[in-house]
């Protein structure tokens, strides 16, 4: 197999992406970052260097939705799979295009990615539909004009009693404009910065691939007077289905396909729209546009589309995923049944100091970025069943593992509780997981389409409600299970998952990834 080769030079940098001019952190002066692509099973090659000396900041790159099956070294979480690359240094992931579909990559490090560590990847092979042209990625983010470090700060350090941040945009391939007159501070700002631009074909059908690459907001994406052909949720190709919107929480995605208008209805140009929801809970917030043009003319004159919004199918969607029966995995795999369930009650509460931490049966995760837990568990020091100080929970053995998210108010009558419940992205490193419930309420133990449940590894969790997902332990490693909401995890909403512990222990290449990072991150922090 092929080898694709990409370096990667992380830096501090000043760019407008909506006009407004803000301090970021860009991968080779770009934001979003290049894009990734390969065929399905080639080998990709990524050095990263780190050039944040002056902001004395550590970073990683972690390919999101990728299995990393026998690579587990190479998942890119500091804390957990290496230390942090430290500034001035660099490291080399090499792991395999285990997927076909569209995802993205973006820093684990803090909430980075909050300052432009995001970027886009496309793996090619057979095609689960037809189309006929490949619009490429289509990033959704909410935007944030201050720095992240600004922002983890106010939402954790500052006795704030909440998990959130509002955002001031959002962006659609890294644009959008922005209403300047309401910057004060003299900060340079454009008004009229413009919109991503796509051109469709009369009568084609194309392929739009949709990833959600913000921090926080769920995104519900619309193209005005045009319907939506979902064919893949995350990795995994789907049953087609037809819907006027799809809601992707951060790191999910979907690849849809969108027919071309024809007649004088392809003589029109429309709006793509980005409409951005902090979590179902606040009001909302600013949304995105990107420009369809029919007319190559129009293009080239960025000329402002007229069409009519489109009407969201049912108002309660935005706030969750389509219903489990909705659509069903192209590849059919049955639900097997478990022999570990592990079950993790979700509460909140303030620590010490007075801010805000989650809590996951009772414990909240914070990151040791000077001792990778996937070291400890290749030197052989097993947590089983969990070890509860780490948020590690062991399979053992066990070949098929369910999960079991509890998001309801625990014990409203505790001081520290806050009376807040949101909708969590949940995401699994190393699965693409079985999906067997999601819901309001407790799970009553009905598992939704056996026979063949959706598959994916982001999905979104309901507030005051539960997600019940299923893996086979057939990837023996570390594996994060987190809310993707940059605040969550920042605040603790992380679990471990060490799977099959003995096929971990003693593995050189671990031990090569833990030496050479730690070795310079050690470096870094004791250079005086
Ligand atoms: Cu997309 Cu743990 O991350």
């Amino acid at each position: 197999n092929v080898t694709r080769y990409y370096h990667f030079d992380i830096a501090p940098g000043t760019l407008a992406p909506d006009g407004y001019q803000k301090q970021m952190l860009l991968i080779n002066g770009q934001y979003p970052g290049p894009l990734i692509e390969a065929n399905w099973g080639d080998w990709i090659e990524v050095t990263v260097s780190n050039s944040l000396q002056d902001l004395d900041e550590g970073t990683s790159i972690h390919w999101h939705g990728l299995r990393q099956y026998g690579t587990q070294y190479a998942d890119g979480v500091p804390g957990l799979t290496q230390c942090p690359i430290a500034p001035g240094s660099n490291f080399t992931y090499r792991f395999r295009a285990d997927h076909v579909g569209s995802s993205w990559y973006h820093s684990h490090y803090s909430a980075q990615l909050t300052s432009g560590l995001v970027g886009p990847m496309v793996f090619y092979g057979p095609k689960s539909a037809p189309y006929d042209i490949d619009l490429g990625p289509v990033l959704l983010s909410d935007m944030y004009h201050p720095y992240y470090e600004k922002l983890v700060e106010r939402v954790n350090n500052n006795g704030s009693e909440v998990h959130f941040a509002f955002s001031d945009n959002s962006v659609i391939n890294g644009k959008m404009v922005f209403d300047c007159s309401s910057v004060t501070d003299g900060t340079p700002c454009v008004s009229n910065s413009g919109v991503s631009k796509f051109q469709f074909q009369p009568g084609k059908s194309h392929l739009l691939r949709l990833v959600n690459v913000g921090s926080s907001g769920l995104q519900f994406f619309t193209i005005d007077e045009h319907d939506l052909t979902v064919i893949s949720n995350d990795y995994i190709p789907v049953k087609p289905y037809t819907t006027n919107s799809v809601t992707l929480g951060v790191g999910q995605r979907a690849d849809v396909i969108v027919h071309g208008k024809t007649g004088a209805d392809a003589e029109r140009n429309y709006w793509m729209r980005a409409n951005l929801s902090v979590l179902c809970t606040l009001p909302e917030q600013p949304y995105g546009l990107a420009a369809i043009y029919y007319d190559e003319k129009d293009f080239e004159d960025s000329k402002t589309p007229t069409s009519a919004p489109q009407p969201l199918i049912d108002a309660d969607m935005p706030c969750s995923n389509p219903p489990l029966n909705t659509t069903s995995p192209v590849t059919r795999i049955p639900a097997p049944p478990a022999d570990q369930t592990i079950t993790i009650h979700i509460n909140n509460t303030k620590n010490e100091t007075g801010h805000p931490v989650y809590l996951l049966n009772n414990q909240t995760f914070r990151v040791n970025y000077n001792e990778p837990i996937l070291d400890l568990a290749d030197e052989g020091i097993f947590y089983y069943p969990s070890d509860p100080e780490w948020n590690v929970y062991s399979t053992g053995n066990s070949s098929v593992v369910r999960i079991v998210w509890e998001n309801q108010k625990v014990d409203p009558s505790d001081p520290n509780f806050y009376n807040l419940t949101f909708t969590h992205p949940m995401h699994l490193h190393g699965h693409d997981y079985q999906v067997l419930s999601y819901g309001f309420g407790e799970w009553d133990g009905t598992i939704i389409n056996p026979e063949n449940p959706i598959r994916r590894d982001t999905t979104l969790l309901p507030a005051s409600g539960h997600l019940v997902v299923q893996f086979t332990t057939d990837n023996p490693g570390v594996w994060p299970f987190h809310c993707h909401v940059a605040w969550h995890v920042s605040t603790g909403f992380l679990i471990n998952i060490l799977e099959r512990p003995d096929d971990v222990k003693g593995q050189p290449r671990i031990q090569k990834t833990i030496d050479q990072t730690c070795a310079a991150w050690d470096a870094w922090s004791n250079r005086n």
